[in-house]
């Protein structure tokens, strides 16, 4: 892990316990709430799968650690949630609400994004997705690069999206920082994420956020984004 990346993560984990001390401070252990658990769930391929695109060490990283993390946070804070729901605790809401986001958010996020990914992948959309995204975008090429455009944009930790605008009817083209929704931010239904944190390149590509989207269109699995596509 960098020393940059690690003072991230550092930071919102440190302020993370901080928090959890304070909340356990203001909430007393009420009743244990049963709330259903959020699980990690196993990658569709093995961590190697996806070499030389994304490496394995990068993989188990991402899966085993980060978004395991994400996992872990977000059932704590969750119960310490409910419990200042029960309570009546509307400061011990608000101060648990952001760090609330961001796992949920971390979670989501990274779920779909492993499902998006596959050794099978690359190449080109088929059907009616490859239809849509010549008709909003004129080619392929012109969707990737503005993506790829997108995705480079992302100031600091985010995620470049394509997503589909279930008013308008066209496909949309957008950014989201750190870990927050698509669709609660735009409205926008995530078809396609390009997770653009440094956790998700930068032992592979040091710097080189360019070349990490370039190498993430080879593992595309577009058999996957049509399946969202047709169900918006
Ligand atoms: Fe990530």
């Amino acid at each position: 892990m960098k020393p940059q990346e690690e003072k991230g993560r550092c930071c919102w984990m440190i302020v993370g316990q901080t928090l959890m001390r304070s909340v356990s401070q203001a909430v007393r252990p009420a009743a244990a709430a049963s709330r259903q658990k959020h699980t990690l769930p196993d990658l569709p391929y093995d961590y190697d799968a996806l070499e030389p695109h994304i490496s394995a060490d990068i993989m188990w990283r991402h899966h085993g650690k980060h978004h395991a993390e994400y996992v872990k946070n977000l059932n704590m804070i969750q119960e310490q949630y409910l419990e200042a729901l029960q309570m009546g605790d509307k400061t011990a809401q608000q101060v648990l609400k952001p760090a609330r986001l961001l796992n949920y958010g971390g979670h989501i996020n990274h779920s779909m994004f492993w499902n998006n990914l596959s050794p099978n992948g690359g190449g080109e959309p088929k059907g009616v997705l490859m239809n849509a995204i010549k008709r909003d975008f004129g080619s392929f090429e012109t969707m990737k690069q503005e993506m790829s455009a997108a995705s480079m944009s992302v100031q600091g930790s985010g995620w470049g999206w394509l997503g589909f605008n279930k008013v308008t009817g066209k496909l949309k083209i957008t950014t989201c920082a750190n870990e927050a929704l698509l669709h609660n931010v735009t409205g926008l239904k995530p078809l396609l994420g390009f997770d653009v944190w440094e956790h998700a390149y930068h032992r592979q590509y040091d710097n080189s956020r360019s070349d990490y989207i370039k190498s993430i269109w080879n593992v595309i699995n577009w058999d996957e984004v049509s399946k969202r596509f047709n169900k918006v």
